[in-house]
């Protein structure tokens, strides 16, 4: 499989290096790299000490390996000490007509060696979940069953399917398949599901988007996807698939599917649309896009981790007080909007839907239909894109000021600049593309043109999306058991009702939201996991209380004129 091809038609070389870490001593990577270019019939010559230059038997470049000792990995959980060991990180960069021997490269790499997480880790990750955690304990009916899980390689993802695989489906029967992004630990996360038996490859988001140039790549991923679903259908199991936008829009759910899934849950709103832009379902999908625990609790996480995501990429930025444009002031962007204004950020919200645009004047914000009229209105540091639409236009370049950045949190929003190979480029590793426009101006799109928070990082907590991938187990428990499932089409209050019926809600105030000691039984059996005994949740102290301490004390929706509002 290929966890980490990123590369579109219309990258640049450049654009298109790889790292892999891998749990071998540096001396044993030149033999790792030379056992694949023999297999490939390609040759591995040694440039310098930790230098190989793989090359075709003509000669001809194709890419150049480099690795030097990994740093040991930071702990992602507060709860223990790193366990992941060192081992070796390589960086491969293909040559210009080196892509796909590189892509081999690193798929050989990650396949035979990347390190699956550890025990101690996937505890760290178990017990960073604990509503996931409570609600996953064994449900006989789950076990005749088989499933299709479809979303970002991420910490949080590992959390959901081993509890799947906890709650009854048995690891031989899990396909796992990555969206494509740069996500952080993608390659760690694809060992780790090899290694506990599941199937897992690489269903691209890209390629989604743009079957036509990617005909090759998604038949190779559909010849897996019919293998598996047939298998499972005569092994006499039912296909369960959970999709982050992607599967159920290439048919697996409609009538004239030759291999279909038996029921679904859909995750993402991209998915919602592609999906009602396909022919008629003939199975259930449960809408989790779209319900109360994404929207009311997800999202604000997820908006969470686009603002630190943005921070982070520009250590050097000042922020507060600039002008930022914001593109879209639906579920997410209305969230952002919100945390940005806290951050002291002077905002122009831009959406096309009228009523949406009134809400975003009627909460204080200055507002425009177009980003024409806002780019005419502002000078602005940062754009930020959360439409999931194409957002900037041609009309709108040469109006974009100079050095202005662009932070897409939805792919779509600045696909317009690279989709069109016009525009002069330059990547800017571990930043994002730099575009010289007529002008001259010079404009970066940060990342690589797909969501920013999951660009080299792993986006949202595993606490912060605990409750909403809790929410996700127990409407996929519903769905699977349930005596009467819901009929063809998509169904959004069918899972809010089963989340509410196994007290999810219930189970997140007690251990977030309360002063009360957080071992108060959850509605649906024991003690919420991960509670303390006598500690009180979600509560932190500020000792001092002068100008330092005040601002401590303040909550992003208190009003910076009201420092005094809610005392500690
Ligand atoms: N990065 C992430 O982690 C992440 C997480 C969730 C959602 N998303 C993506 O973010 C996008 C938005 O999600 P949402 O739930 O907020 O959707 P939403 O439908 O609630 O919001 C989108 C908003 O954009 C507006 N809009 C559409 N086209 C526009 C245009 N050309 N110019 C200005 N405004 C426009 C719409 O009117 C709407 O208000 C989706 O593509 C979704 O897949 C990304």
């Amino acid at each position: 499989m290929s966890v980490t091809s990123t590369a579109t038609t219309n990258e640049q070389p450049d654009d298109r290096w790889t790292t892999v870490r891998v749990p071998l001593p540096c001396e044993e990577i030149r033999d790792a790299v030379t056992v694949f270019a023999h297999a490939h019939g390609f040759t591995a010559d040694l440039a310098g000490p930790r230098t190989l230059w793989l090359r075709t038997e003509a000669g001809e470049p194709m890419a150049d390996v480099r690795w030097k000792p990994a740093a040991p990995a930071e702990p992602f959980t507060i709860r223990q000490s790193p366990q992941s060991g060192a081992g070796t990180e390589v960086l491969i960069e293909p040559r210009p007509e080196g892509r796909l021997p590189a892509e081999a490269l690193h798929r050989h790499l990650t396949d035979h060696h990347a390190l699956p997480y550890t025990p101690a880790e996937l505890n760290g990750i178990r017990t960073g979940m604990p509503l996931l955690n409570h609600y996953s304990t064994p449900a006989p009916p789950l076990t005749g069953w088989a499933m299709i899980f479809r979303d970002h390689y991420l910490k949080h993802s590992v959390g959901f399917v081993t509890a799947m695989e906890r709650a009854g489906i048995p690891a031989r029967w899990i396909l796992t398949l990555d969206k494509g992004d740069r996500t952080l630990g993608r390659d760690r996360v694809h060992a780790t599901f090899t290694a506990r038996g599941y199937t897992s490859t690489l269903l691209d988001n890209a390629h989604v988007n743009n079957p036509a140039a990617h005909t090759p790549e998604l038949a190779a991923v559909g010849e897996t996807v019919d293998a598996f679903i047939d298998a499972a259908h005569r092994a006499g199991r039912r296909v369960l698939v959970v999709d982050d936008g992607g599967l159920l829009a290439r048919g697996y759910g409609t009538h004239a599917a030759r291999h279909r899934a038996d029921a679904a849950l859909e995750l993402t709103v991209s998915g919602l649309k592609r999906i009602a832009a396909a022919p008629p379902l003939a199975i259930p999908v449960l809408n989790l896009a779209r319900s109360q625990a994404k929207t009311r609790l997800g999202y604000r996480e997820i908006a969470d981790s686009c603002l630190r995501r943005l921070r982070t990429i520009l250590p050097d930025r000042k922020l507060i007080g600039r002008p930022i444009v914001l593109l879209g002031y639906g579920v997410l962007g209305s969230r952002l909007a919100a945390q940005l204004r806290a951050l002291g950020c002077r905002l122009t919200v831009v959406d096309t839907d009228l009523p949406t645009l009134i809400g975003a004047a009627e909460d204080g914000y200055t507002t425009c239909r177009t980003l024409t009229d806002a780019l005419l209105a502002t000078t602005p540091t940062v754009i930020i894109g959360t439409t999931g639409e194409q957002a900037l236009t041609a009309d709108d370049i040469p109006l974009l000021p100079d050095q202005v950045l662009l932070a897409p949190f939805a792919t779509a929003d600045f696909s317009h600049l690279t989709e069109h190979p016009r525009y002069s480029r330059t990547t800017v590793p571990g930043l994002g593309v730099r575009f010289t426009l007529p002008g001259p101006r010079t404009i970066t799109l940060l990342g690589d043109g797909r969501s920013l928070n999951l660009y080299e990082a792993d986006s949202i907590p595993t606490g912060g999306y605990d409750a909403y991938r809790a929410a996700t187990l127990i409407a996929a428990h519903a769905l699977t058991t349930t005596k009467t499932p819901p009929p063809p089409g998509v169904h959004t209050a069918w899972a809010d009702t089963a989340i509410q019926a196994a007290g999810l809600w219930d189970a997140y105030y007690t251990l977030h939201c309360t002063n009360h000691p957080a071992t108060a039984a959850a509605p649906t059996g024991g003690p919420v996991p991960g509670a303390v005994p006598g500690r009180r949740p979600g509560r932190a102290a500020v000792v001092g209380y002068g100008t330092t301490g005040r601002l401590h004390t303040r909550t992003p929706h208190q009003s910076p004129d009201h420092p005094d509002g809610d005392r500690p």
